[in-house]
């Protein structure tokens, strides 16, 4: 991983860091049933619960850490700030300044979810989503990974035949903070005819897409060698400079087979053949479109986590979240699915903190869950046992305890 062109780090100071001394962990009794190494390592981690179901899987997630960074000698010091709609209840912000304070000097940041109802019809600068893309923006995270696995476990929960699903395992690298995103002149206005108009502008520098390109090929390279690139190069001259910027850097990895493919094409082919996909890399719109088309062949959008990663050069975390939204029609129900957080979290210590047994001890855990037939609605199928959020946690608890080989 080291010579990905990100920000992998190991220790860095912050204010949450803890002096010498004893520590506290910041944990309700009976969650962390079992300290095997004393800590070593120590992380502050910022939590942004965020909105509708955010907290609930969050609230897994963290005890699921504790336990995993408990058993692997790893000490975490949580820090839990408001964002999205929860941050503009209590300061009429989406982000305040000290939310991003905090995360910008913490070793990693876990978002839940962000977004509701009761914040729909505000206006952009005051809705949830503003909120998290300036966070984004202001921790520079521009590479987002976000994998699409099909888990034998979890064949049956795929829309799509079996013969086409089993056996998924691909990545979309999205470009996160450029593009019709954040491209300006943006707005609304009138036309010549003094009509209204609403205004965004899909733009890419060379720079912008020479970097997430490297990324995109070093993560190709660590997986089956096979990168696709998405755009509508037909069309748009962004995609036209973000196909020559692509073949340009391909010239670094010969060993990387690249293709391009255009987006409604690619669109289609997901659900067609999705087994052809290994590495996908695309803009920030292109992406989040495909990877929710992604997710779908897994069965759940709650099964899928993401990275976010700025440059090596930047001394920010990354931000680590689940795909999907803050599911306000559930939530506080206890039905919420948590494992695409607690793989999140598995992300957060893979990518974020370079601690890769961790991580593999959390990944390992969802599976022993699911092999042992706990689901929560959204992936449920006949035979299987029905869970809510809370029960589902408690049980990749049990199995993070078991000293279960890491298989994944
Ligand atoms: C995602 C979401 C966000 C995005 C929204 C909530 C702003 O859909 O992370 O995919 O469009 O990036
Ligand atoms: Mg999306």
């Amino acid at each position: 991983m080291s010579s990905l062109q990100l920000n992998f780090k190991s220790l860095k100071a912050g204010p949450f860091r803890c002096g010498s001394g004893p520590r506290r962990f910041p944990t309700k009794p009976g969650s962390v049933r079992c300290a095997a190494a004393s800590p070593t390592r120590s992380y502050a981690i910022t939590l942004l619960p965020g909105d509708g179901i955010g907290p609930e899987v969050i609230s897994v997630a963290k005890n699921v850490l504790l336990l995993a960074g408990a058993i692997e000698g790893i000490e975490f010091n949580f820090h839990e700030m408001p964002v999205g709609g929860a941050a503009l209840d209590l300061t009429g912000v989406p982000l305040p300044g000290e939310t991003l304070s905090a995360a910008q000097q913490s070793d990693a940041v876990l978002l839940g979810a962000i977004g509701g109802y009761k914040w729909d019809n505000n206006e952009k600068h005051l809705k949830p989503e503003t909120g998290l893309l300036q966070l984004r923006e202001g921790l520079k995270v521009f590479a987002n990974l976000r994998p699409a696995t099909v888990l034998p476990q979890l064949v049956d929960a795929s829309t799509l035949k079996k013969e086409v699903a089993e056996g998924v395992d691909l990545m979309v690298v999205r470009e996160l903070t450029g593009g019709i995103y954040f491209g300006k002149p943006r707005g609304f206005s009138t036309n010549q005819n003094g009509e209204e108009i609403g205004l965004n502008t899909e733009v890419y520098s060379i720079s912008e897409i020479d970097r997430i390109a490297r990324v995109a090929f070093e993560t190709a390279r660590k997986r089956r060698g096979k990168l696709c690139s998405v755009d509508k190069a037909n069309v748009l001259e962004a995609s036209m400079l973000w196909r020559k910027r692509v073949m340009a850097i391909a010239l670094e990895y010969p060993d990387v087979e690249l293709t391009h493919m255009y987006v409604d094409n690619a669109a289609m082919q997901l659900v067609r053949n999705p087994k052809q996909f290994d590495t996908i890399v695309t803009n920030n719109i292109f992406g989040d479109i495909l990877s929710d088309e992604a997710s779908m062949i897994t069965g759940s959008i709650g099964m899928l986590p993401s990275a976010s990663l700025g440059e090596k050069a930047w001394t920010g975390p990354g931000l680590f979240e689940p795909i999907h939204g803050s599911a306000p029609d559930i939530a506080g129900q206890d039905k919420a699915n948590p494992l695409a957080t607690v793989l999140s979290a598995a992300m957060l210590l893979k990518y974020g903190l370079g601690e890769a047994d961790a991580a593999e001890r959390i990944e390992a855990a969802v599976l022993h869950t699911l092999d042992r037939g706990f689901r929560t609605g959204d992936i449920y199928s006949d035979g299987n046992k029905l869970v809510g959020c809370k029960e589902m946690g408690e049980e990749v608890l049990k199995a993070v305890d078991l000293n279960v080989a890491a298989t994944v």
